[in-house]
């Protein structure tokens, strides 16, 4: 009946390890969910401390330059705020498995809308290196938008005095790819632990930080398997004591249109 069934594994256990990949699969997805959420949380409550700190100043100042600055600053404010919850609900509603022509330049700088005041807060410098004429990837926008949180969260963490993160998105000397990267300046990972990384549970923080994230070991098994999941292929360079960069590559969305 079950001739691919190894002779070690009755056909109980090979349910039940299916069903045990099942719910790590959930695991992961959940663990990266909440880190967003509870980023997204932070940011909101942040745009209501600037709203509230601006509509007080407009009370207690009634001249009319006082009162249009406090007016421009909490509508930046909100639209701030529009933004971020736009990402949650979108994230939230969004749980479809498809691929389609995503523009991974947006996607990238929604995320760092999000992480924006975070990344400020611990001395990191942002750059980006967008390449104007890089084709849409045929992807699943929300699944690549949590890998690029999950791998800018990994970056930040791997600074703790600061420094520089640059995201790099190119079309790839190989054709049919577009390539994204994300590079840090932190702290690097030693030889023998890189093959662990993508493990599901390795960790090699204590528990998550003071914002909630992290020491799950769940962040780069959840990115293998979204990338994996679009045919892509994602690596690590890291050099100890001078940082680490992962590169991640889709496939152009046209190119499956013309295939297909
Ligand atoms: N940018 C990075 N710099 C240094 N180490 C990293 C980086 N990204 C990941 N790592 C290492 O890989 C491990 C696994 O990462 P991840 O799966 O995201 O789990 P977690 O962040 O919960 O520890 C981390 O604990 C860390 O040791
Ligand atoms: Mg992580």
């Amino acid at each position: 009946m079950s001739p691919q069934l190894s002779d070690s594994q009755t056909p109980d256990a090979q349910a039940e390890i299916q069903y045990l990949r099942a719910e790590l699969r959930k695991m992961q997805s959940l663990a990266t969910l909440g880190e967003l959420m509870g980023t997204a949380t932070h940011e909101f409550n942040n745009v209501l401390m600037t709203v509230l700190n601006y509509a007080k100043l407009g009370i207690r100042n009634r001249d009319d330059a006082t009162r249009d600055k406090a007016l421009s600053k909490i509508l930046q404010a909100t639209e701030r705020a529009a933004k971020i919850t736009g990402t949650i609900l979108a994230q939230a509603r969004n749980r479809s498995e498809s691929f389609e022509p995503t523009d991974l330049k947006s996607i990238i700088e929604d995320s760092l809308v999000l992480l924006e005041r975070e990344m400020r807060k611990y001395r990191i410098h942002v750059e980006t290196e967008l390449g104007a004429e890089v084709p849409a990837a045929m992807a699943n926008g929300n699944q690549i938008q949590r890998v690029l949180l999950n791998l800018l969260i990994n970056a930040r963490q791997a600074m703790s005095e600061g420094g520089t993160i640059l995201i790099k998105l190119t079309r790839s000397a190989d054709e049919g790819w577009v390539e994204l990267t994300v590079r840090d300046s932190g702290s690097g990972i030693p030889k023998d632990q890189l093959p662990q990384i993508f493990d599901s549970f390795y960790t090699t923080k204590s528990g998550p930080d003071e914002s909630g994230k992290g020491g799950t070991g769940l962040g780069l098994a959840a990115c293998k398997e979204v990338i994996d999941s679009h045919k892509g292929r994602i690596r690590v360079e890291s050099t100890l004591g001078r940082g680490t960069a992962f590169i991640i590559r889709l496939p152009i969305a046209d190119q499956q249109q013309a295939a297909a």
